[in-house]
């Protein structure tokens, strides 16, 4: 993508990942617009970085998808790109039904019908655009399930399945489609616990990674960084069970 001069869409901007992207997209002057549930969480990234714009959205709520990408191409006319980022990952018990069918059913509605509904609203206006990109965040996870976020690693499959399949529909027109495939990063995405643990990639890091993939591989349909490789690529390499145990915790 070209990393610079565009007006991008990110969702949950507010924190973690998207916050971060963000802040990297409008250091390197973009028009950058976040959006997320939480007003006040947006107003503060928004003034701690001025010039970029907020607006509030719930991915689960399909009308209103609809609505805001409306509202937005009305108010930011050259809007070119989407980081389809908002998500949540949590832990189901398949066997505590249906407490787990909530979870799971919240689950599909953010991280996969919403990137769907906003992707779909935000398109013919991208197709007049001479240079569009939609971004979506898959995870590692999707290549090699965690056990216990079952629903969770199956949206971010399917996300990888949406950017691969849509990346070909678009082929041959302005519009390009990039999948940011993260591993464990510390955010709160989990709790407060996972911005600490030692075991995730910390924030800072990762973002720098990301933004050097994207801005020194411009054709990169995948943004892999070192670390998710083995995740990423554990079908390829042939040892899929063994990162499976790894990831999983099954193996001593
Ligand atoms: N951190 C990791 O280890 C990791 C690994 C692989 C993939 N990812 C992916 O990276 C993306 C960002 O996650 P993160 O780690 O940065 O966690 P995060 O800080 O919790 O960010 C998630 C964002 O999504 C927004 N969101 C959640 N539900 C929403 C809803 N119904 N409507 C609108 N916005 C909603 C939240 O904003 P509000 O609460 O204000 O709505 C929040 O800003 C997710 O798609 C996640 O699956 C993360």
């Amino acid at each position: 993508m070209q990393i610079t001069g565009n007006t991008i869409l990110i969702t949950g901007g507010g924190s973690g990942i998207g916050r971060a992207l963000a802040q990297a997209f409008h250091a390197l002057g973009n028009k950058v617009i976040i959006s997320g549930r939480r007003a006040d969480v947006l107003k503060e990234v928004s003034a701690a970085n001025p010039g970029m714009a907020w607006a509030t959205m719930d991915a689960t709520d399909a009308e209103g998808i609809k609505a805001f990408a409306d509202r937005l191409i009305a108010d930011h006319p050259d809007l070119n790109a989407v980081i389809n980022n908002a998500g949540i990952m949590k832990n189901e018990d398949i066997k505590a039904a249906p407490t787990y069918l909530d979870i799971a059913e919240e689950t599909i509605a953010t991280n996969l019908l919403a990137p769907i509904r906003l992707t779909a609203a935000l398109l013919p206006h991208f197709l007049t655009k001479p240079k569009a990109t939609v971004l979506t965040v898959s995870s590692g996870l999707a290549f090699v399930p965690m056990v216990a976020t079952p629903t969770y690693s199956a949206t971010k499959s399917a996300i990888h399945a949406y950017s691969v399949a849509i990346r070909e529909q678009l082929k041959g027109t302005s519009v390009d489609v990039i999948e940011i495939i993260p591993p464990y990063v510390q955010t709160t995405l989990q709790g407060d616990h996972q911005a600490t643990d030692e075991r995730a990639m910390p924030l800072d890091v990762y973002i720098s990674e990301v933004m050097d993939i994207l801005t020194n591989q411009p054709q990169a349909t995948e943004v892999v960084v070192e670390r998710c490789k083995p995740l990423r690529f554990a079908a390829r390499n042939g040892n899929f069970d063994q990162v499976f145990g790894m990831v999983n915790g099954l193996h001593s």
